[in-house]
């Protein structure tokens, strides 16, 4: 069975590919990559997947929606992703958003078009869209609002969410009311009464909600036609991927393991698993296909939303690492909570993900300062706990135990090999890896492709 990389052969091969060879139990197929935020999002993911993309053959999305905002920037061109995987910035490869992603139809169209008009080419040839990804509805995006409203009211304070209608999307997908792409290119006729049902069960939910159903509809159908070109049965492109010739498969994480609906700061969360398990869930892909899995976290941390933070620094710290760092969230434009690297969320990730190297982004936004702290433990009552809770209340209760480290105070930014770097940032760099217990496979020092340090 042959795989169908190039662009061309893509067009109308709505055919599912052939399954069931039979193969040795040593015959997994392929291995997959999957690149994953280590934090609270807004790691790097983009850029570290930008950078192994430029070698991949095919380049995946497995959950959440356009609340994600990947920052590429090459040739110092910046590009902004939210939906497309960021690897389709390489002409060579294929991207697929799987069946874990909530679309927002309009969102994608105007994401493409808006990258194209800066150099992005041929986008729309080079994406697969698996037809069993939900839809996220204009009107999903107004309840996320109607629901953030409620939340304030009810309970003096709010989610923070992005508005673009995840949670609202999600909800309809696990309520099992939700429409997928499928059903947008199926039966016109059903998928109208579906979605005017879905309509009239969140009215009747929320009565201030208007929704012009005859409009969307007639939108929804163009958006279609437009989509249909690049659907396919994801289940099968994927297996053809992993069983076909040997074939490099990158899936980029979107959001990070402390948003996650499972383990992340719940209510603070999103609502998909973005950690190792959503690769699985959002694109059929068996474990045992599971290869490398990087995570990605800053050599401090930001946060953007509410939620409880253990070594957020609201003071002349936080101001700098949001200033220096351009803390600045990519799809909400709001500011990002800045403080010192916080290790146990780093590690207590680790334990779900079982990261196999790190990706260590933005050293050089550390270059100036006298000294630097990374948290090791959390206190209570003044005594060690050996978790990361699961309570937001003792979460904004714990105190963090730091360790504090002499800044280097030189300038990192154009260090290219791990020599270059001062003696003080390689102890930081050895302390954190030595912590965590997982290989540092890249240091970045800057925003584009050629600032990362690879270590091995
Ligand atoms: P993502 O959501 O994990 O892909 O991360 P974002 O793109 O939302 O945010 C990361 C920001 O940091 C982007 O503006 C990147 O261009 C930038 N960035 C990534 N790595 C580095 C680095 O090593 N140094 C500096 N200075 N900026 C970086
Ligand atoms: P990337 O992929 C940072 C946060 C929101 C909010 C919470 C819930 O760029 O790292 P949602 O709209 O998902 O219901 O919001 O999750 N959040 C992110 N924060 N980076 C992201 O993605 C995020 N995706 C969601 O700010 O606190
Ligand atoms: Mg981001």
């Amino acid at each position: 069975m042959s795989l169908t990389w190039s662009a061309k052969d893509h067009k109308n091969q709505n055919q599912p590919a052939a399954v069931g060879q039979k193969r040795s139990r040593n015959d997994v197929g392929n291995k997959v990559t999957v690149v994953l935020g280590a934090q609270w999002g807004d790691e790097g993911k983009g850029k570290v997947v930008d950078l192994l993309a430029t070698e991949a053959d095919f380049v995946c999305r497995c959950q959440g929606g356009n609340n994600a905002g990947h920052t590429v920037v090459v040739d110092g061109k910046e590009y902004d992703f939210h939906l497309l995987p960021s690897g389709i910035i390489n002409t060579k490869s294929i991207s697929l958003i799987g069946n874990g992603v909530v679309i927002h139809l309009p969102g994608l169209f105007e994401e493409g078009d808006k990258n194209e008009k800066k150099g992005l080419k041929g986008w729309e040839k080079r994406l697969i869209v698996s037809d069993r990804a939900h839809i996220v509805f204009d009107f999903h995006q107004v309840v996320d609002g109607l629901q953030e409203t409620e939340r304030q009211a009810q309970e003096g304070k709010n989610i923070g969410t992005t508005k673009k209608g995840i949670g609202p999307a999600y909800s309809s997908k696990a309520s099992r009311t939700g429409l997928r792409v499928c059903d947008l290119l199926g039966d016109f006729k059903d998928f109208s009464t579906r979605f005017k049902n879905l309509v009239h069960q969140y009215q009747s939910m929320y009565p201030s909600l208007t929704v012009d159903v005859e409009d969307q509809l007639k939108k929804l159908k163009e958006y279609g036609e437009r989509l249909r070109p690049m659907v396919r049965d994801g289940v099968y492109y994927m297996y053809e991927a992993l069983h076909g010739p040997p074939k490099k498969i990158l899936v980029e994480g979107a959001n990070a393991a402390l948003l996650d609906i499972d383990f992340g700061t719940y209510p603070f969360v999103t609502s998909s698993n973005c950690t190792v398990g959503g690769a699985c869930t959002g694109l059929g892909i068996p474990p045992v296909n599971i290869g490398d899995v990087f995570g990605v976290s800053k050599a401090y941390t930001t946060r953007v939303g509410i939620g409880a933070f253990p070594t957020e620094q609201l003071n002349a710290v936080g101001e700098l690492l949001q200033t220096r760092g351009h803390e600045v969230g990519v799809t909400t434009g709001r500011k990002r909570r800045c403080g010192w690297l916080d290790l146990v969320i780093v590690k207590y990730a680790h334990m779900i993900n079982g990261f196999t190297a790190i990706a260590l982004t933005k050293l050089d936004i550390l270059d100036v300062l006298d000294e630097i702290k990374v948290g090791v433990a959390y206190k209570l009552n003044g005594k060690r706990i050996p978790h990361f809770p699961a309570n937001m209340d003792v979460l904004h209760k714990v105190e963090v135990e730091y360790e504090t480290f002499p800044g280097w105070k030189t300038d990192t930014s154009a260090a290219r090999k791990w020599n270059d770097l001062p003696a003080k940032a390689q102890n930081y760099i050895r302390f954190v890896e030595n912590h965590i217990g997982v290989p540092i496979k890249w240091v970045g020092v800057g925003k584009s492709r050629e600032c990362m340090i690879q270590m091995f």
